[in-house]
């Protein structure tokens, strides 16, 4: 144990409240690495505004959704440092200076960005084309060394490395060259079996009460090709079989059922009353913590301001140091106030 263990830095925008899928595909990932990492979580809410910049009105209680979400599933604000980028200047003023390293065509082949214009259908702003690049700053601020992230990251993961490297190319070793650390996780598909997105209304909320998930799961897609309960049935891409590999314990009963089931022997309904139960037995204690987070708004606002203020320590040593390096150093010695 006598390793010095790495920083790493994680985050998501805060969209809106989390659903299961962020809590295999992600949650329960970096509770486990907060055991022996120094973790920083990040609630990237000017990335929103990429965006989303004409609804302002949600970002506020999104935030504290998506922190309730966290806190319910372990993120654990004693051991790990949670940040709101808005509360640290630092991140935006980082982006600024990086921006000075990368070339407009190197932002314009980021496939997130091209795939972005195409699904939003909207005139893509300069902050749009910068998002990596704030990303960059997010990661580098800290000095993080690892980013867990799922593949559609890695393409910013990487602009980052060549940040990284292009910075300290020209100015001297400042930064380290973080690596992604890709969820072995196969995405949990949505409710119709498309991916899952709140766009598409076919998540499972963390905050849904037991009854609404016991609806969602009850007109959960399966088998298309299954007309009749004594019809042979299909258990693999059936997202309600995928949703039990993942969360029932029993695994003998789940392999007892998919053969009943591919014989033809067992209904949707019995397939899906057992999933209802399964999940929301494993949501309860998650359900529980999350009530009382959720029922404390000035915990929230304490915690999201305790981490934000470490971070912004750290951030603006960091921030110093690149000033310094790029011949901005004149500044540094004026005593204004923060
Ligand atoms: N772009 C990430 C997403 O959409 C969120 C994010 C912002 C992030 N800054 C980050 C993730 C820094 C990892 C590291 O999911």
């Amino acid at each position: 144990m006598a390793q010095i263990s790495k920083r790493i830095l994680t985050g998501h925008r805060p969209t809106g409240p989390r659903h299961i899928g962020h809590l295999v595909g992600t949650l329960k990932t970096w509770v486990e690495l907060q055991a022996d990492h120094d973790c920083f979580f990040l609630i990237a809410d000017l990335h929103v505004l990429t965006t989303d910049y004409q609804h302002p009105a949600n970002i506020r209680s999104n935030i504290l959704e998506v922190l309730a979400d966290w806190l319910a599933a372990g993120i654990d604000p004693q051991r790990s440092t949670i940040v709101l980028q808005s509360a640290v200047p630092e991140h935006s003023r980082l982006a600024l200076l990086f921006a000075m390293l990368v070339s407009e065509s190197r932002l314009e082949r980021v496939p997130t960005y091209k795939d972005q214009i195409q699904q939003l259908n909207l005139q893509p702003s300069l902050g749009l084309l910068t998002y990596p690049v704030l990303q960059a700053a997010d990661i580098l601020v800290y000095k993080a060394s690892l980013v867990p992230v799922g593949e559609d990251q890695l393409p910013h993961i990487e602009l980052t490395r060549e940040v990284a490297r292009r910075f300290n190319q020209l100015y001297g070793e400042v930064f380290p060259e973080p690596e992604a650390l890709l969820s072995s996780m196969p995405r949990l598909p949505g409710t119709d079996n498309r991916t899952m997105h709140a766009s598409y209304g076919n998540t499972i909320l963390l905050r849904d009460t037991p009854a609404e998930t016991t609806r969602k799961v009850m007109s959960m897609y399966t088998d298309p090709t299954r007309i009749h309960a004594n019809d042979p049935g299909h258990v693999e891409g059936n997202p309600v079989f995928v949703y039990l590999d993942q969360f029932d314990p029993q695994t003998e009963q789940v392999e007892d059922l998919k053969s009943r089931y591919r014989a033809g022997k067992v209904g949707d309904v019995e397939v899906k009353q057992r999933l209802a139960r399964v999940l929301n037995d494993h949501l309860a204690p998650l359900r529980e913590r999350r009530a009382k987070f959720a029922s404390q708004p000035e915990l929230l606002m304490d915690i999201l301001q305790k981490g934000s203020r470490h971070a912004r320590e750290i951030a603006r040593q960091t921030l110093a140091e690149v000033q310094e390096a790029m011949g901005l150093s004149l500044a540094n010695e004026f005593d204004l106030p923060p």
